[in-house]
C-alpha cells in the first residue's frame, strides 16, 4: 500500500523509524511536510500540491504533527480525510488531545483516574482554584506545552500568584493541578496502538527535577504495567479516539492518574528502553485500517 507520513522532516528519528518499518513491510511511503503543502479549495473540489506536484493516491495517513504546526498540520490532515483516506489518528482526536484541559475534560466524563485540575482567569478566583486542587504545592501548566516545557510547580500561594500574573500578562491560560507528590519525579509512558498496549516505560526525572520527560533529562526503563494502569492507558486512548497514543500516567497512592495523551509520541526513548519495535506496530495498525475498508 501507499502511505502518507505527515512530518516536518524525514530525518527526525521517529519519522525515519516509521519509514524504515513501512519499507520493511513492503509498502511505499512518502514523507510529506505539511508546511510545504498548498491547499486549494473551491466549490466541491479540494486539491493539494507539494513542490508543484499534486498529492493523491495514498491509501492511509500516519500523521506526526508537532505542536508548532498544529493548525496547518490539521488542515492538511483534513484534506486527506475529505478525500476518504483513513488516518491512524483523526483531526478531531488530535485536536482534542493537544489541549491538556480539553483532554482532561473528555477523560473526566469516563471512569479514568485524573489529577484534580482547575482553570481560573481572574486574580480573585486563584485562591479558590488552588483550594479546589488540594492546596500547595500545586502544578501549573500551559494548556499546550510539550516535552515538559510549560509545566511548573509552585510551593506557596504567593508563588502561584506571581507565576500566574506573569503568564496571564503574556496572554496564556494556565491550569492548576493537584501535585501528585508520591510519584516522586516518576511517571509511566504507555504506547497504545489500535487499542492495544504495545510498550511501556517508567521515566525518572533527573536529580532536583520533578518533570520526568526525557527531553528534560529523565531516564526511561521498561515497565510492566499493573492491570489498572494498562486499563487506564487503553481507556484513555479510546476515549480520545486515538489509534496511536502515548499516555502519560502518574502512580498515585490511589492508583493511576492520567495527565496527558500524546498523539505523536516519540519513538526513540520508548524503543530503546523496551526493545519493542513500536514503528512496526504503527505500520501494522495502518494496514488494518486499509484492510477494514
Ligand atoms: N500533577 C502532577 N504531579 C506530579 N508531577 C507531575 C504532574 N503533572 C505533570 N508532572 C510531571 O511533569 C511531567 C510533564 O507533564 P505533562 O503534563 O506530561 O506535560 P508535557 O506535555 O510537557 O509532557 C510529567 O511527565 C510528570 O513527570
Ligand atoms: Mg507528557
Amino acid at each position: 500500500m501507499r502511505i502518507a507520513l505527515l512530518s516536518r522532516n524525514p530525518k527526525l528519528h521517529s519519522t525515519a523509524r516509521i519509514v524504515e518499518a513501512a519499507r520493511a513491510r513492503g509498502h511505499e511511503i512518502d514523507v510529506i511536510d505539511p508546511i510545504a503543502c498548498v491547499l486549494t479549495i473551491s466549490r466541491f473540489t479540494h486539491r493539494m500540491f507539494a513542490r508543484g506536484r499534486e498529492i493523491h493516491g495514498h491509501d492511509v495517513v500516519i500523521p506526526r504533527i508537532g505542536a508548532s504546526i498544529t493548525d496547518y498540520g490539521l488542515a492538511v490532515l483534513t484534506h486527506f480525510e475529505r478525500a476518504g483516506v483513513p488516518s491512524v489518528n483523526s483531526t478531531l482526536a488530535i485536536s482534542r488531545s493537544r489541549d491538556k484541559l480539553r483532554a482532561l475534560q473528555y477523560l473526566s466524563a469516563h471512569d479514568v483516574g485524573i489529577p484534580r485540575t482547575a482553570l481560573a482567569r481572574t486574580p480573585e478566583s486563584v485562591r479558590s482554584a488552588v483550594d479546589a486542587v488540594g492546596g500547595t504545592p500545586v502544578i501549573m501548566k500551559l494548556l499546550q506545552g510539550t516535552q515538559g516545557v510549560g509545566v511548573m510547580k509552585a510551593d506557596t500561594p504567593e508563588g502561584v500568584e506571581s507565576i500566574i500574573d506573569t503568564l496571564w500578562g503574556l496572554g496564556q491560560n494556565i491550569i492548576l493541578q493537584e501535585f501528585i507528590a508520591e510519584s516522586r519525579g516518576r511517571d509511566l509512558r504507555a504506547i497504545v496502538v489500535g487499542g492495544e498496549l504495545v510498550a511501556a516505560m517508567r521515566r525518572t526525572a533527573k536529580k532536583g527535577e520533578f518533570r520526568s520527560n526525557l527531553h528534560r533529562g529523565g531516564a526511561g526503563k521498561r515497565a510492566e504495567l499493573l492491570p489498572a494502569y494498562a486499563r487506564a492507558a487503553i481507556d484513555a486512548a479510546r476515549i480520545m479516539g486515538l489509534g496511536v497514543a502515548g499516555v502519560d500516567i502518574l502512580e498515585s497512592k490511589d492508583g493511576p492518574r492520567v495527565i496527558e495523551v500524546n498523539s505523536s509520541p516519540g519513538l526513540r526513548g520508548v524503543e530503546r528502553a523496551t526493545g519493542i519495535d513500536v514503528a512496526q506496530r504503527i505500520v501494522a495498525h495502518a494496514e488494518r485500517l486499509v484492510a477494514r475498508r
